[in-house]
Order: C-alpha cells, then structure tokens, then sequence
C-alpha cells in the first residue's frame, strides 16, 4: 500500500486502467484487438492505411469521396523541410542507429508543420525512414510519388521501383494489424505528453523512444536469425531444444496481455502465406511453420499449463522479409504503422484535456537533519 494516499503501487502499472478509449481494445484472455469496432483479423487485410488512419482518427471508415479527398491530403504532407534532410544526412554520416534517426527527425517537423500536425507525421514518417535508409548506404533518396497510396510509396521510396499490388497489400495488412495495441508503452507515453497540454511533436518524439526499446518495439529479426540458423525442418528440436536448455527464450513467443495466440499472429501469417505463395520462396514459410509447431511443443514441454503461444514478432520477421525489407527496418516500420494510434490517442487525450500524474510511494529516509559540509 502506497504512502499516505492509501492508494496501492502497481509495478509497472500492470492492471491499472489509466485510460478510456474508442480506438482500440485488447483482450489477452480471449485473444482479441478490436481497432474502432473491427476485429483485427476482419479488417486489416481488407482496407487500405489511410482508411484505418482515418478510422483511428474519426472513429468510422471513409466513403469513397472522404477516401479520396484523405489520400490526396496526406500524399501531399510527404515534403520534408530541408532541415530534416539535412539532419538526416549528417546522421548517415555517423551511421545513427534508424530509429535514433528517425526520433531527431520527428522532432525537426517542429520547423514546418501544417494546421494538421497529426496529418503531417503520419506522412512523413514512412518518408523519413526511406530517405535515411538509402542515405545509409550511400544511395540518394528517392522523392516520393503523390499518385501512390501510402504504404506503395513507401516500398517505392526504398527500392526505387514501383511495386506490385501483392507487396503493397502485405505491408498495408501489416501496417493494419500494428496501428494501435491498446495502452502499450508509446502510446502511454505519448498520452503523458500531451496532457500536460504539450505539442503533438513532442509526443510523438516520446513515442519513438518509448517504442525503441527492445521490451516494446523489440526486435522480429531475432526470430527471423532463429529461423534461418534452423535452416531445415528436422534441425528445429535440436536448436529449440538447446536454446531452451540454455535458458534463453524462444524469439517470438509468449506475450504479457495475450494468454492465447496474438491474433495479429494469424493476420499476419495469412499475408505472408499469400506473399510467399505469389513471390517465391515457399520453402522459408513451410520451414517457418515447422519451427512454429515444433517451439509450440517445447513450450508446452518447457513451462506446461503456461500456455505460451505465437506472437505477433514471429510472422511480422517473415512477413517483412518476404517484402524484401532487412532486419533493421523492421522496428522502424512498427513505428509507420504505430503513428496512425499514437497520433489519434494524441488528439483523444487533448479532448480528454486531464493531465494524467499518478502517484509514487516513498521509500526513502525519514527524519533526516542538515549539517555543515565538513560535518558529513
Ligand atoms: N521462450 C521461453 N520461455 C519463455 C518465453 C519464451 N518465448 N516466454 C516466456 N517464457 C517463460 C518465462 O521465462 C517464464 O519462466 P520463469 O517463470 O521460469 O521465469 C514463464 O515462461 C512465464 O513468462 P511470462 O510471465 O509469460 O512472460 P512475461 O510476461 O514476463 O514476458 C515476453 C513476456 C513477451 C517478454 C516473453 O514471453 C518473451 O521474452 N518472449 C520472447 C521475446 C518476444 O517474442 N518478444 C516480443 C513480444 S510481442
């Protein structure tokens, strides 16, 4: 029990409802996350990313005018001021990890921002993260294309060409599946920010470094190097097995809310079943659904009656590579995803208008007494 308030301490607020929201609901008991209404899995292969950013931010899907007149407003926010690029540029030249990238160039946006700042940043950061991809390997930036959607324009800005329908529909279907989880860290933080009447930038800054650490944003390609030191489906007991023994833990299993299977898992194993179907390499997704069952059986072994089930890192390693994108753009493109939840919390906590200030309880000294320097 905590300090004088009498109110109980929560570590890590585990429990704590510190939010009411219509944008999205997570049930770990039940294995399911409604965005605005939609089951995840009825919803995220079937729309496009601008209709879920809409639907995150107005609470109900576009018509075909509103679509419109929305793709046209955020293809038209892609522009970075030159500061950013410039920043961008000395970054790569210091290889800065992406993310801390990305994070110093969502805090330039502060130099040009519309009347829409939320607008803004959902825009610009896929634009963002391509630019400093390619400036990190010594390739020019690619400018973006207003006559592609989203999400196409993104996998345009990384490789330079335009890409089939088949890539476009798996990254949106993942973009989809990841655009908000409930109350995860960045998003609280993000809250925090703004209720104290901030700006949205510096909540959306918040965000990406909340987002960065390896206990949220965390890393798919730590699965995905699972998968591919397994190689083939009858090495998956030994090298399970052996991780297990160690002690380590199975990259993309298990999950603090979900006591069942994520459900982003099963969206995002039909996307990638139907990339590799069309793209190639069949083999990496049967060999992939042989660890999948083969870690299922460990865990069961290894912690019975636990329950530890696929979660959504595992198939968003596969998903993402089957687009072609390396390890290191894997949490980056979390966070172009995220930004639709992260900015529309922003704007429901603003409306909210309560500045969230929970309590700590003190377990320090008591009765101390100031003295002299040279009587310490
Ligand atoms: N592999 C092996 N053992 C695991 C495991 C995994 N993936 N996930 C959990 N366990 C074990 C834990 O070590 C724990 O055992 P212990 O009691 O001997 O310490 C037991 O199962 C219960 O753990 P739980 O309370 O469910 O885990 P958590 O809520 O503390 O942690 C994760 C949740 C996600 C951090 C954890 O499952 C994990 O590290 N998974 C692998 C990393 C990963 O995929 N992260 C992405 C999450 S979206």
């Amino acid at each position: 029990m905590g300090g004088s308030s009498g109110a109980s301490f929560a570590p890590g607020l585990e429990g704590v409802v510190a939010a009411e929201t219509r944008i999205s609901g997570v049930d770990g008991e039940a294995g399911v996350l409604t965005l605005a209404g939609f089951p995840v899995e009825e919803i995220s292969g079937r729309v496009t990313f601008e209709e879920i950013v809409y639907l995150l931010r107005h609470d109900e899907l576009p018509d075909a005018g509103e679509l419109a007149a929305f793709r046209t407003a955020l293809a038209g926010r892609r522009g970075l001021p030159g500061a950013t690029l410039e920043l961008l540029r000395a970054a790569a030249a210091r290889k800065v990890p992406e993310m801390d990238a990305l994070r110093m160039a969502v805090d330039t946006s502060s130099l040009d921002l519309s009347d829409d700042p939320a607008l803004d940043l959902v825009a610009r950061f896929p634009v963002i993260v391509a630019v400093y991809h390619r400036l990190l390997r010594d390739e020019e930036p690619v400018a973006p294309d207003p006559s592609l959607g989203h999400a196409a324009n993104y996998l345009y800005m990384l490789g330079g060409e335009r890409p089939g329908e088949g890539s476009v529909r798996a990254l949106e279907t993942y973009l989809n599946a990841v655009s908000d989880h409930g109350m995860n860290a960045s998003t609280f933080a993000a809250r925090v920010v703004v209720a104290t009447r901030s700006d949205l930038v510096s909540a959306i800054v918040g965000a990406v470094g909340a987002l960065k650490g390896p206990l949220h944003g965390g890393a798919p390609g730590p699965a995905l190097d699972v998968v591919f030191e397994i190689g083939s489906a009858e090495n998956a007991e030994a090298v399970l097995r052996e991780k297990l023994r160690r002690g380590e833990r199975l990259m993309g299993f298990g999950h603090r809310i979900y006591r069942v299977r994520d459900p982003r898992a099963d969206v995002l194993a039909a996307a990638a079943e139907h990339l590799f179907a069309t793209n190639g390499d069949k083999e990496l997704y049967d060999l992939a659904l042989q660890v999948e069952k083969t870690a299922l059986r460990l865990l069961e072994e290894h912690r019975p009656g636990r329950n530890l089930q696929t979660n959504v890192e595992f198939y968003t390693a596969l998903l993402l590579h089957g687009l072609g994108l390396p390890t290191d753009l894997f949490t980056p493109t979390f966070a172009v995803g995220r930004v639709a939840g992260w900015t529309a919390h922003c704007l429901e906590q603003r409306a909210e208008d309560r500045l969230i200030r929970p309590q700590s309880e003190y377990v320090g000294a008591t009765g101390r007494s100031w003295t002299l320097p040279e009587e310490r």
